[in-house]
C-alpha cells in the first residue's frame, strides 16, 4: 500500500492496482464509491470528474475502481455509491449488468436489503447525441431503488452524461463540469442522510 500526502491537506491512497482512494485530512463525514467501466477511456474520464466533484468537499472520502474490482467492503463501507457506463446497445455495458448482478451473487444483498438508504448516483458516456444515454442512467438507477437505496440526480435530470462521437468527440469541459456537479450532489445528500435530514445546509446551486 503507498500513501502519499499532498500538501498536508490530501492523502491520495493506492491500496490496490486499479483503485485510487482520496481522503481530505481529518474526519471524512461520507464515503463515496464511484464504480465505472470502460474501454476506450470515456467514462473513465468521467468518473475521474465525478471523483473530483465529489473531493472538492471537504467532508468527503472517495474510492474509484472499476466494476470489476469492487469488493464487498467498497460496497458496504460507503455510505454513497455513483456508476457509470458506456451505452451499449441503448444500456448499461454487460459489465456493468453483472456488477448489479453479483451484489446478490457475490456479495448476498437480499433478503436483508443490505445496500438500504445508501444513496445512488449515475453517468453515462455514448457515442451518439440520443443513443441512449438516459435509458442507461435510469436502469443503473433502477437497479438501486430495487435495493431501496435513495437515488439522485445531478448535472443532469438523471445524472451526467457525454456523447464521445461524431460531431463531439471525446468529454468536453462541459461535460466534465456536470460530472463534477453529480459528484457534490451525492455527496450533500449522502451527508443529509447520514446526519439527519434537516441539519445540513446546501452547498451546491
Ligand atoms: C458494443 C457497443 C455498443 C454501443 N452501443 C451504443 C449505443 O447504443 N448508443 C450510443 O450512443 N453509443 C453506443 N456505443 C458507443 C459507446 O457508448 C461510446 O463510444 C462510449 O463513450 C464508450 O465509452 P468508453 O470510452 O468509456 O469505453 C456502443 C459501443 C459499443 C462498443
Amino acid at each position: 500500500m503507498y500513501r502519499i500526502l499532498i500538501v498536508g491537506l490530501l492523502s491520495v491512497t493506492i491500496a490496490s492496482p486499479g483503485e485510487q482512494v482520496w481522503a481530505n485530512e481529518g474526519a471524512p463525514v461520507v464515503t463515496v464509491l464511484v464504480t465505472y467501466h470502460s474501454v476506450s477511456g470515456s467514462t473513465e474520464k468521467m468518473a475521474a470528474a465525478v471523483a473530483e466533484g465529489v473531493r472538492s468537499n471537504p467532508q468527503a472520502r472517495v474510492v474509484m475502481k472499476r466494476v470489476g474490482n469492487v469488493m464487498a467492503e467498497d460496497l458496504f463501507s460507503a455510505d454513497a455509491i455513483i456508476v457509470g457506463s458506456p451505452v451499449y446497445w441503448a444500456n448499461m455495458a454487460g459489465e456493468v449488468k453483472t456488477f448489479f448482478d453479483n451484489w446478490q451473487f457475490k456479495f448476498g444483498v437480499f433478503p436483508d436489503f443490505k445496500m438500504r438508504n445508501k444513496v445512488g448516483g449515475a453517468f453515462a458516456t455514448g457515442g451518439q447525441v440520443s443513443g441512449g444515454k438516459e435509458i442507461t442512467m435510469l436502469t443503473i438507477l433502477a437497479a438501486m431503488l430495487g435495493n431501496h437505496m435513495i437515488v439522485v440526480s445531478g448535472g443532469g435530470a438523471f445524472g451526467a452524461s457525454a456523447t464521445t462521437e461524431g460531431h463531439s468527440p471525446g468529454i468536453d469541459e462541459e461535460e466534465l463540469e456536470v460530472a463534477r456537479i453529480l459528484g457534490q450532489r451525492v455527496v450533500e445528500v449522502a451527508m443529509a442522510v447520514k446526519t439527519g435530514l434537516g441539519s445540513y445546509k446546501s452547498v451546491v446551486p
